[in-house]
């Protein structure tokens, strides 16, 4: 990366504005995902040993400009708290650097993000406190990219850090605006990681290189797909609603399963364009479907091909996951993407788990596996193989962007090394 680094800045006395991407899903005042969290931890940990006074910014939902206080970052105060205590402090930094004695005992948690009463609780920081500020898109002017709200969160600080991946794809006032009003701003060390594996990925694959793609629109991947067929990827399966858009496109029988009336021409020019360039595309043969009207008690698993006029497809079959499970056997890099089915329906993730095993199956045996998107990371976990995985991205539209080969706002405003 070309890109300067937290371990380039001298960060010893020094006030660090750090933007982190705790967009966290919060259910009834609790943290219901901590992975983006728990992901920033060691940048945050870093900046302290170093003797920083760390002030942590993110947003929180979309709540258009306005105080909305479900996407209050207070209970991620919690979390992070939580997450800092002395218990879990060997733990959350093995990964990265040696665990030392925990020094950050402390949340301080402002009710704003810009004023009088953040520049006094930063002003009383204690150097085993960090600040963590309220959600930035309170203000419409995050999202307008601001230059005098830019400002106004640059003056809080004398370094900026970007430890946010996953809202590197906004050009936003405090992934982008910022940069211009402080001393340096340089990537944290989760962004550094990120733009490692992902970068490898998209630049210099070792090959046989599969892409796995999955979730409920065409839409939302073609320029990912069109960018993995220029870059000479080997396999693309594709799984979960956006298939059905693939088969109507060839004339199969959908039923009611989700399909982009819209996306139909795309999808055939993806499958032609796949076929020139030698790119192996593999669709779902089976899948597991409800009847509409009886969607409870009428689940089943069938041919793609048996589709009727009142069936929705919501999952791939236990055939689709041993095809697609096959075509992982000689990879050497695999990007998995999205879900294979409506998986946080119970009886409906079983074809996302499936992969999820999969492709730990393939890390094992030595693939550089990297998985991304909400869904994806979920199944990863939830079937007990996260830590065999290679690198889980913590990006969702981000990650996409990058793979598409898009610059990254929150990436090209950082100082370049020197
Ligand atoms: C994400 O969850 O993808 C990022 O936090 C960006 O959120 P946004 O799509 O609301 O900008």
């Amino acid at each position: 990366m070309n890109k300067l680094s937290i371990k380039d800045l001298d960060l010893q006395g020094k006030r660090v504005f750090m933007r982190v991407d705790f967009n966290v899903p919060v259910k009834d005042g609790k943290v219901e995902d901590d992975t983006r969290i728990r992901a920033a931890l060691p940048t945050i940990q870093y900046a302290v040993d170093q003797g920083a006074k760390v002030i942590l910014a993110s947003h929180l939902g979309r709540p258009k400009g306005k105080r909305v206080e479900k996407y209050s970052l207070k209970p991620v105060a919690q979390k992070l708290e939580e997450l800092l205590k002395p218990q879990y402090a060997g733990e959350i930094l093995r990964e990265n650097q040696p665990a030392s004695d925990p020094t950050i005992t402390e949340v301080v948690f402002a009710d704003e993000c810009i004023g009088d009463e953040v520049e006094a609780k930063l002003a009383a920081l204690y150097s085993d406190q960090v600040l963590l500020l309220e959600n930035l898109r309170f203000h419409a002017e995050e999202e307008e990219n601001d230059e005098q709200f830019a400002k106004e969160l640059a003056n809080l600080c004398d370094l900026y850090v970007n430890d946010a991946f996953g809202t590197a794809h906004r050009a936003h006032a405090s992934t982008a605006g910022i940069t211009k009003h402080v001393e340096r701003a340089a990537a944290g060390l989760l962004m550094e990681k990120e733009l490692e594996y992902l970068g490898r990925v998209r630049d210099n694959p070792e090959h046989p290189f599969v892409a796995i793609l999955g979730g409920a629109k065409v839409s939302d991947k073609i320029s990912v797909i069109n960018a993995l067929i220029e870059r000479r990827v080997d396999k693309l399966l594709i799984g979960g609603a956006m298939a059905y858009t693939f088969f109507k496109a060839e004339g199969f029988t959908v039923g009611k399963s989700l399909v982009e009336d819209d996306k139909l021409d795309t999808a055939r020019e993806i499958k032609q364009k796949a076929e020139a360039a030698g790119v192996e595309l593999l669709l779902p043969t089976d899948h597991q479907v409800v009847d509409s009207y009886d969607p409870l008690h009428s689940r089943k698993t069938i041919p793609v091909e048996f589709t009727n006029a009142g069936l929705v497809g919501l999952d791939i079959g236990a055939e689709t996951v041993t095809l697609f499970s096959n075509a992982l056997k000689d990879a050497k890099t695999i990007i998995w993407n999205g879900p294979m089915g409506v998986f946080e329906e119970k009886g409906f993730d079983e074809g996302t788990i499936g992969i999820a095993r999969a492709v730990a199956e393939a890390a094992k045996r030595g693939a550089t596996v990297v998985v991304g998107g909400g869904d994806s990371v979920a199944a990863v976990t939830q079937a007990g193989v996260a830590d065999q995985i290679t690198h889980i991205s913590t990006g969702g539209g981000a990650t996409l962007e990058f793979l598409a080969g898009d610059e990254l706002p929150g990436v090209a405003a950082l100082n370049d090394k020197e």
